[in-house]
């Protein structure tokens, strides 16, 4: 008899602990069931990330087509003036020919003998002229221009000196090449051929135009309107 009571007994404790066994199971698995998100610190369901929507690709700006260069040096504004006036009409770009070693006024007096332009001027009929150096003799995007307009005032009748170093630094293959030049009265000269030279026969040069040192944005503009550049 107490065999069978003790025997009861067992089974009902084996019963409840089955029973608690199950309990803890279903309890572990309700919590599973927990959105992977997880829960945030305050006990809600956190969302899962959004990710960020991505930035519009930006439009690449379209290579221009046929552009217009002008390029020029000048010492005392005169050539400069025409430079602008061809980038106005021309809506092209407009590039300035600096030298390292910049001319001063004192310089610049081509009646003494001992300023800087007369022995420069000396030493280039002896061949002995040292390249006046230029700060920027490369211009950017130089491909992208197909029209080049070169300006400079004339010295002892030739382009003065400083445009040489950008006519021999750079490839003209391809590109129309305009001359055009400020003086008191002397005109281009073989100036168009002696840069055609230099640039080692790249390019196709044209004599532009001599301009007067204080020529006027109509004069500049009918020039421009006879050349029919689009
Ligand atoms: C060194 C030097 C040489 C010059 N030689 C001549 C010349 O041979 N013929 C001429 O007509 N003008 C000559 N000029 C005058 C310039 O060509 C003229 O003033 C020009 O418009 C200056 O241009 P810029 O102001 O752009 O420097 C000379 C000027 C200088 C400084």
């Amino acid at each position: 008899m107490k065999i069978k009571f003790f025997k009861r007994c067992l089974t009902a404790l084996v019963c409840c602990l089955a029973a608690g066994c199950m309990a803890l199971t279903f309890a572990a698995c309700a919590n599973d069931n927990t959105p992977s998100g997880g829960t945030d610190d305050t006990g809600g369901v956190q969302q899962p990330d959004t990710p960020e929507t991505p930035d519009e690709p930006e439009t690449p700006e379209e290579p221009e087509e046929d552009g217009v260069l002008v390029v020029y040096f000048s010492a005392t504004g005169n050539t400069e003036n025409v430079a602008e006036y061809i980038a106005d009409y021309t809506g092209g770009d407009i590039f300035e020919l600096v030298p390292a070693d910049p001319y001063t006024s004192a310089d610049l007096r081509w009646t003494d003998d001992n300023s800087r332009v007369v022995r420069e001027y000396e030493a280039k009929q002896a061949g002995t002229l040292q390249t006046v150096q230029l700060i920027e003799d490369t211009v950017e995007n130089w491909a992208e221009y197909d029209t080049v307009f070169l300006g400079f005032p004339i010295w002892w009748y030739e382009a003065a000196w400083p445009v040489y170093d950008f006519v021999e630094s750079n490839d003209f293959t391809g590109k129309m090449v305009y001359t055009f030049c400020t003086s008191s009265s002397s005109g281009l000269g073989n100036s168009t051929q002696v840069l055609a030279d230099m640039a080692g026969g790249s390019g196709n040069w044209q004599d532009g135009r001599r301009f007067s040192s204080g020529a006027s944005r109509s004069t500049v503009e009918s020039w421009l309107e006879g050349l029919n550049i689009a």
